[in-house]
């Protein structure tokens, strides 16, 4: 479904990709491992084209889309959901939801897509009407996810979205985002740092180190590797 080959890319003069090429299969959960400052968050905004890429190529669906900006990739249905929560923490959940909704075709089907979130994720329908920053580590960021949701992706790409979760909801993230690829087929590629539960829930695993892919593999590969695991996981 996309397709990365030998991308360059970086902030200034600093280059920060050194031609990292991955292939991220239609209804699959992909991952791309690795510690921090490696350029996993700038290979995602690279993808989206939030930052310009320098040189090699992405193709979506069969279509060169390199250079095509964000906003249009949005339209194309590929959506990033950042680190951090970035929740409007004073509204409620379901204006959450509702901002997530911005572009024109995703407010045709809203009403659609709030049905879908609210069967998909049955606690956040019960917290419809509470204020987002009252809701627990897990369920706001069952609620940026789901704030996603709204724009109708096909392809969701998600950046480390267990960070800073108590290890008791690092496992109902992970259920989140196995749920989206069981229950409505999306395809995701997920950056996380918590190799040990993304090799469980992935079905392919990239490695990246330095602004490149080191390592990759099915997860059962990587999780039988015990020269990848130590190398680069440190697990
Ligand atoms: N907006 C930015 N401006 C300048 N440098 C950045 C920016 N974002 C990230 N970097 C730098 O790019 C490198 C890769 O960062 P990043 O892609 O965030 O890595 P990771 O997500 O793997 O932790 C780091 O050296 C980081 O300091
Ligand atoms: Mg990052």
């Amino acid at each position: 479904m996309l397709k990365v080959e030998n991308l360059e890319s970086g902030y200034g003069s600093m280059q920060v990709l050194w031609q990292p090429s991955i292939e991220v299969k239609r209804g699959a959960i992909t991952s791309l491992l690795g510690p921090n400052g490696v350029g996993k968050s700038t290979l995602l905004w690279t993808i989206l084209g939030s930052v310009e890429p320098w040189r090699g190529s992405i193709t979506y669906e069969r279509e060169d889309v390199t250079r095509l900006p964000a906003h249009k990739k949005v339209d194309l249905g590929i959506t990033l959901v950042p680190e951090g929560k970035h929740l409007f923490v004073e509204m409620t959940v379901h204006e959450n939801l509702v901002m997530g909704a911005y572009r024109k075709e995703a407010l045709k089907s809203m009403d659609e897509s709030l049905a879908l979130v609210y069967t998909l994720f049955p606690v956040l329908k019960e917290r419809a009407k509470q204020k987002a920053g009252s809701l627990s580590g897990g369920e706001q960021q069952m609620v940026t996810i789901a704030r996603a949701l709204m724009t109708k992706p096909t392809l969701i790409m998600l950046d480390e979205p267990s960070q800073g979760l108590a290890p008791k909801l690092v496992g109902e993230v992970f259920a989140t985002v196995e749920k989206l690829k069981a229950e409505i087929g999306l395809t995701i590629l997920l950056v996380e740092q918590n190799a040990e539960a993304a090799l469980n829930a992935s079905d392919y695993v990239y490695i990246m180190h330095e602004g490149t892919i080191k390592a990759e593999g099915t997860s059962e590969k990587i999780r039988k590797s015990h020269e990848i695991r130590e190398a680069y996981l440190g697990i």
